[in-house]
């Protein structure tokens, strides 16, 4: 079931998702909290910095699985997502790095990567957490419409729009053209998920997220499929929302 809670400002839709990370924390310092990159996520995680020094919440146990990585972006280059993370939460909190994960898109043998990245989420317990952006094509992680359901990590051809999107940060080299990816059905083993989305220009993906049934075509819908999601939407993200159906600003669908 998915729950849509809608917020006057990106702001506030972060920090409301924010504060569901501290609550879990609170009650599990050895979270396993699964975390994503893109520019949504920069609220988000300046949210969570703010709440861990606010609340003197603590990171130091918890256990990091990061969604995706791009294939052939070395660590140390100024678009890559471990740098994202470090500079926009590591750095900010007591996280322990040794208990950080990323796929690792540098692999040698990215096949082998992606199915040890699967064992190391399940010795870990699985994940009890895991917050979503959306792509405008729907996205999640970089599973690109037409990935199915159950799909676990995996490489993937980027779609033409999220290169595109890519291409201005990473220009003027070539942006890459494959993601090392959680699956979808990795993505529906985590316990509980939150997906947090903001702007007019994701109004359409989160409507077509919440409309029945699911299709691969769509890949958010598959979260219809889990038994706990939150959506932290701005209200111009929640604008295509049929509010018929959810029925204010905190309902079910
Ligand atoms: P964005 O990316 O936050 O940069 O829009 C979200 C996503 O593609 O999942």
């Amino acid at each position: 079931m998915i729950r849509v809670s809608v917020h006057p400002t990106a702001e506030e839709a972060c920090a409301a998702a924010a504060s569901e990370v501290i609550k879990g924390l609170r009650t599990k310092p050895e979270l396993v909290l699964g975390l994503a990159t893109g520019g949504t996520m920069r609220a988000f995680h300046a949210a969570l910095a703010r709440l861990h020094r606010s609340e003197g919440v603590s990171f130091a146990r918890a256990m990091i699985f990061n969604l995706d990585d791009h294939v052939g972006v070395p660590a140390d280059h100024p678009q890559s997502f471990r740098r994202f993370m470090r500079e926009t939460l590591f750095d900010l909190v007591d996280v322990d790095p040794e208990r950080c994960f990323m796929p690792d898109g540098m692999a040698n043998n990215l096949e082998a990567a992606a199915a040890a990245y699967d064992r190391q989420i399940s010795a870990a317990g699985g994940i009890d957490l895991q917050i979503l952006g959306i792509g405008r094509n729907a996205h999640i992680a970089y599973n690109e419409p037409g990935s199915t359901h159950e799909s676990r990590t995996q490489v993937v051809a980027l779609a033409p729009q999220t290169i595109k999107l890519a291409a201005r940060a990473f220009a003027p080299a070539a942006p890459p053209r494959r993601g090392l990816t959680m699956g979808i059905g990795t993505i529906l083993e985590a316990r509980r998920i939150i997906l947090i989305a903001s702007g007019t220009d994701k109004k359409q993906a989160v409507a077509r997220a919440l409309a029945a049934p699911p299709r691969t075509s769509c890949p958010a819908s598959a979260l219809q499929r889990h038994r706990d999601v939150l959506f932290c939407l701005d209200s111009a993200a929640a604008f295509g929302v049929d509010r018929r159906t959810t029925g204010g600003p905190t309902a079910s669908v």
